[in-house]
Parts: structure tokens; sequence; C-alpha cells
């Protein structure tokens, strides 16, 4: 089952995948960051389509299309501010992780990448938010056999780095 798992050092605007998942506020109007760039790339449909769905809460997560972006969809979730992690942030991050996926599902959707949701402008600690979403792929990998390849995007060596000790956390060192 890890053999799903990748982690890659990339753009995640730049994956032909079946969906990239966006770290978004509870807008779903667009922002800064990954948000930002997923917004440019997909160009100005996208906020039109996300602009009819409500707004997200924290937690959750509602699809849309990948318009320009070489990714088919757009998984939008809301991850929580960190506020020191009293305030049910680990909750609240594996939400986001087990929302989406679940949509990924619900959607038949076979392939997924996420960026390193909250731990931008939100604050959560890297090491911590790595392991909430190494351990929620391992579950949803479970859950759902259908889904071929899991991809954990980091923005920068640093990232990478800290992804790959959490996937030797999770998985065993072999
Ligand atoms: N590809 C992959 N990862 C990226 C990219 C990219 N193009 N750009 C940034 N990252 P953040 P959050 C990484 O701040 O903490 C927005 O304004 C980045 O290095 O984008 O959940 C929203 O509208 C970091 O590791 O998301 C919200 O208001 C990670 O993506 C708020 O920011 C997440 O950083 C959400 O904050």
């Amino acid at each position: 089952m890890k053999e799903k798992i990748e982690i890659v050092l990339t753009d995640i605007t730049t994956l032909a995948v079946d969906a990239i998942v966006n770290a978004a506020n509870g807008t779903l109007l667009g922002g800064g960051g990954v948000d930002g760039a997923i917004h440019r790339a997909a160009g100005p449909e996208l906020v039109a389509e996300s602009s009819t769905l409500g707004g997200c809460e924290t937690g959750d997560a509602k699809i849309t299309k990948g318009y320009r972006l070489p990714a088919r969809h757009v998984i939008h979730t809301v991850g929580p501010v960190w506020h020191g992690g009293e305030k049910g942030e680990p909750g609240l991050l594996a939400s986001c992780y087990r929302r989406s996926f679940k949509v990924a599902h619900e959607n038949g959707l076979k392939t997924i990448a996420f960026p390193a949701i909250s731990a931008g402008v939100y604050g959560y600690p890297m090491a911590k938010a790595c392991a909430v979403a190494m351990a929620e792929a391992k579950a949803a990998l479970e859950r759902f056999p259908e889904i071929e390849r899991v991809l954990f995007v980091a923005f920068n060596a640093a990232a990478k780095a800290v992804y790959e000790q959490a996937f030797r956390e999770v998985f065993g060192e072999e």
C-alpha cells in the first residue's frame, strides 16, 4: 500500500492527476499561497464555479472542475488556523484529509495530490501537519483500495525531508 504514496518536490499546479487539493479559506473565493497559485493557473472559471458552492467549513471539502489546470478536478478544503494545538486543530486537519479522500472516492477519482494543508499562512507546524497527512493517507488507502496514487507535494527541499520522516514513522523504514 505504501508504494501508492509519493513525495514530490514541485508546484502542485503542474500535476496531471485526477484531483489536486487546494488549501483554501472558508469563502472558496481564492487567496494567497497555494490557493492563489491554483486560481491563477485554473483561470477565472474556477472562482465562478466555487462561488456557487456556499463556502466551506473548516475540516470540510468540496470539489470543482480543474479548468485550465492539467488536473481534472480541484478538491477545496479548509484547514484549521494553528492556535497552539489545544483548539481541536489535529482533529480538524485530519478531517480535511478524510473529507478530501471521501470526495475523491465519491467522484471515482484514483490519483490525488495534496499540499501541506494549514502549514503555510495558517501556521500549523510542518512536522505535525505531515504526521496527520500521512496517517490519514494510510487509513484512506485501507478504506478506498481503488485509489492508485497519493502525492504529497513539498514546495521546498526542507518540506520534502519532513514528509519523508513522517512517511518512515507511519510506514516503517524498509
Ligand atoms: N504548490 C505546492 N505547495 C505550495 C504552493 C504550490 N504552488 N504554494 C504554496 N505551497 P498556504 P494554509 C505550500 O499558506 O496554511 C490562503 O490565502 C506552502 O509552502 O498556501 O492552509 C488561503 O486562501 C505550504 O507548505 O495554506 C487561506 O486563507 C502549504 O502549501 C490560507 O492561505 C500551505 O500553505 C490557507 O493557509
